[in-house]
């Protein structure tokens, strides 16, 4: 099973992929969480990914293409992967289906997470994310149920730097600008379906499990 999901930031991918790997074992390859790895370990990847995300900007194509290159080719993600945050550009979309190409395989499923814009900068300026295990909560929408402390395993919770009111604000548009070439690239492909990301948690897993099932 190789699927993709996409959504602006806030949508919810990252929470939806979460409850999507609890169900179907395949490796959750997030871009976004594997630049912040470099970036923590202050690798050379690190260095340049993090002045464009500290702006809010996209990680040059010939930098995010290569990672993902190099991820999908990796023995665990030979029998399915969900990819989460790629291809956000039909310039990557493109890249990606020439990499699937060369693997020999193809992209089964890219499911659209649909929030109003409106939403998404209460979403991501409320988001906590805990320091262990880097679930995401939201002080109002998916409060843990003590302050500031993990509910699975009692890590700290903390706000990712790049969720302040300025740089959300430059992603969306950045990441606007992009969605509906994307979205038509997908469409033409006949690999898209659309989930309305605007219900609660359960009620979006429960819409994408029903494109998964019929995979
Ligand atoms: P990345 O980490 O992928 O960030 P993003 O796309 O901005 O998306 P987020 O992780 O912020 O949001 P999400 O959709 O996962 O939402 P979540 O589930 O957490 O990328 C970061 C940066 O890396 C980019 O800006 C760019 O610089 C670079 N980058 C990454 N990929 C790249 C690429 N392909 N090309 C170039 N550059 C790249 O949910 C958000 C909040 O809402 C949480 O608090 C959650 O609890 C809450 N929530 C979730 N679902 C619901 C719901 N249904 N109702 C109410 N609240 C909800
Ligand atoms: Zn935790």
């Amino acid at each position: 099973m190789n699927i993709v999901i996409m959504g602006l930031p806030g949508a919810g991918k990252g929470t939806q992929a979460a409850e999507i790997i609890k169900k179907y074992p395949i490796p959750h390859i997030s871009t976004g969480d594997m630049f912040r790895l470099a970036i923590k370990n202050e690798t050379p990847l690190g260095n340049e990914a993090k002045s464009y995300m500290d702006r809010g900007e996209l990680v040059p194509d010939e930098v995010t293409v290569g990672i993902v290159k190099e991820r999908l080719s990796e023995s665990d993600a030979k029998d399915g992967f969900l990819l989460d945050g790629f291809p956000r550009t039909v310039q990557q979309a493109e890249a990606l289906n020439e990499i699937m190409d060369e693997l020999g395989s193809k992209i089964e499923s890219t499911i659209y997470v649909d929030v109003p814009e409106e939403e998404l900068m209460n979403r991501l300026t409320g988001r906590r994310i805990c320091e262990v295990c880097g679930t995401a909560y939201h002080l109002v929408f998916n409060p843990p149920k003590q302050e500031g402390i993990c509910d699975l395993d009692g890590g700290k919770l903390y706000q990712r730097e790049d969720d302040n009111p300025e740089t959300v604000q430059n992603r969306l548009e950045v990441n606007i600008k992009q969605t509906q070439p994307l979205l038509d690239f997908y469409e033409s492909q006949g690999v898209l379906s659309r989930v309305n990301g605007s219900q609660d948690i359960d009620e979006v897993f429960d819409d994408i499990n029903k494109v998964l099932e019929k995979l």
